[in-house]
């Protein structure tokens, strides 16, 4: 029976955080109808027990409360969130109560996540929510996002257009070749807005389909299985929640997360989310210090800031702060903060992190370890608060020593100057031949018109 169809009952609804209009999935929609402010949808599970699936040890663990259905659910399990006391770092920052939440690679602890960051977490659900109609999913990236669904739309077979800026490309690096279904486009002088803005336009046409973000419920309880491993491990919820956040999709996720253990189990407080960002690129930071509802800054200021950053995954200057059930409104709701650590804060960070614990990280984790030492020594939590750190990537440096990694190459580039102008012959006949390799089959026209409409955006905006 097709997944889509109407008669095949979900094992969850969705919600709208707003308005609270019900829906019955079909495992493409991101948005509520109702002409209200926008807003978050959210799933709602039919078992609202917290009972994790016995028959898996990966992600698929936690699949009665994942947006995951039919066959896809059972594809081949992945990797999920490692959870473990720590004792180097915890010893130096003097907290007694200090877990990781280690998303990555690092087989002596048993983290097999494919593309060494929690990315993948979201990937496999987003894939798992799919109907079995086919789209070409297409994923705006700033790196690490596109690698994790780069990997697993190859290891499934499931086709899809991954937008990315130039400097994202180094880490589309795999243990195999991609398979064709995966096409890559490169934003040569772009940044992850632009990737955004260039995916959004493509999606508009069909087949195309927007994968959606911090919108798509498969993101977020995908992420949100961090918590419920932790929760697993630790047999209580933290008391603070430390991440490196650019979007904040993982972090709205942990609360969400957080919430539904808390209707499962009863009476347990939530965590303060600790979000953590680098300078200077701080536009979380700055909203929610200046108690502004909204994030601001000129383009020309983010692209600057841009250049100067050490996590430069970190670098979404549109995050989902406003919309109801995004950013802000977790921050509020969990009582919690935003952090800013420097470079060079960061990288020692992460040197330090990486002797004390054994396993490198990356840049954005190096974030979150020095926010967390800077606010444990300003004291600004009880030194034995139970602590979650999420360590959002690690181990590429050993995942490359442990494999020869073969570099993806794009279908194709572009600058930004030509998004900003008419589509050309030669534009428009390299997006049809990056896309129509695929089983699909499209016409020129429907190619043409992809490209005009993304020109015709640029062009507006501009
Ligand atoms: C390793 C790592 N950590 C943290 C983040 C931040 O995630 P988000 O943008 O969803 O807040 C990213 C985003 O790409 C990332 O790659
Ligand atoms: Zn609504």
């Amino acid at each position: 029976m097709n997944d889509a169809s109407p008669q095949r009952k979900r094992h969850y609804i969705l919600v709208c955080a707003s308005c609270g209009r019900q829906y019955d999935d079909d495992g493409l929609i991101l948005d509520c109808t109702a002409g209200h402010d926008p807003a978050l949808l959210r799933t709602q599970y039919s078992d609202d027990l917290f009972n994790p699936s016995a028959d898996h040890e990966g992600l698929f663990r936690y699949q009665r409360w994942l947006p995951v259905s039919g066959a896809r659910q059972h594809g081949e399990d992945t990797g999920r969130t490692v959870v473990y006391r720590s004792s180097g770092l915890a010893g130096l920052l003097g907290l007694p109560n200090l877990w990781i939440a280690f998303n990555g690679y690092w087989p002596e602890r048993g983290a097999r996540l494919e593309t060494a960051t929690f990315k993948d977490l979201e990937a496999y659900s987003v894939l798992g929510r799919l109907p079995e109609h086919r789209v070409i999913l297409t994923v705006a990236s700033a790196g690490n996002t596109g690698a994790a669904f780069a990997w697993a739309c190859s290891r499934r077979q499931l086709p899809c257009l991954l937008i990315v800026p130039a400097k994202g490309l180094r880490r589309f690096r795999f243990r195999g070749p991609l398979h064709p279904c995966v096409n890559i486009v490169v934003i040569e002088d772009g940044d992850y807005p632009d990737a955004i803005d260039l995916a959004a336009a493509v999606s508009g046409i069909p087949p195309f389909h927007a994968e959606g973000g911090v919108r798509n419920v498969g993101r977020r309880d995908g992420l949100a299985t961090v918590l419920l491993s932790a929760f697993e491990e630790m047999q209580c919820l933290p008391s603070y929640y430390f991440q490196a956040v650019g979007s904040g999709t993982g972090a709205i996720a942990v609360l969400e997360a957080a919430k539904r253990i808390r209707t499962a189990m009863g009476g347990l407080a939530l965590p303060k989310l600790m979000l953590c960002q680098n300078r200077p690129f701080t536009p979380i930071f700055d909203a929610w210090r200046m108690h502004r509802r909204s994030v601001s800054g000129s383009t020309e200021h983010f692209r600057d800031a841009i250049q100067h950053v050490y996590a430069d995954e970190l670098t979404n200057w549109a995050p989902p702060y406003a919309i109801r059930g995004g950013v802000y409104d977790s921050i509020v709701e969990s009582k919690g903060d935003v952090l800013a650590a420097s470079n060079a804060t960061a990288r020692s960070a992460a040197d330090m992190f990486s002797e004390l614990e054994g396993i490198d990280i990356e840049p954005a984790a190096g974030v979150a370890v020095a926010c967390l030492q800077d606010a444990a020594a300003q004291g600004s939590f009880e030194k034995e608060a139970v602590v979650l750190l999420n360590i959002t990537g690690g181990g590429r440096r050993r995942l490359g020593r442990d494999y020869s990694l073969i570099q993806a190459e794009p279908g194709l580039r572009l600058t930004r100057k030509s998004l900003a102008g008419e589509a050309t012959a030669y534009q428009a006949a390299a997006l049809r031949d990056i896309c129509g390799r695929k089983a699909i089959q499209r016409s020129i026209l429907t190619v043409q018109s992809a490209y005009c409409a993304i020109s015709g955006i640029r062009v507006n905006r501009n």
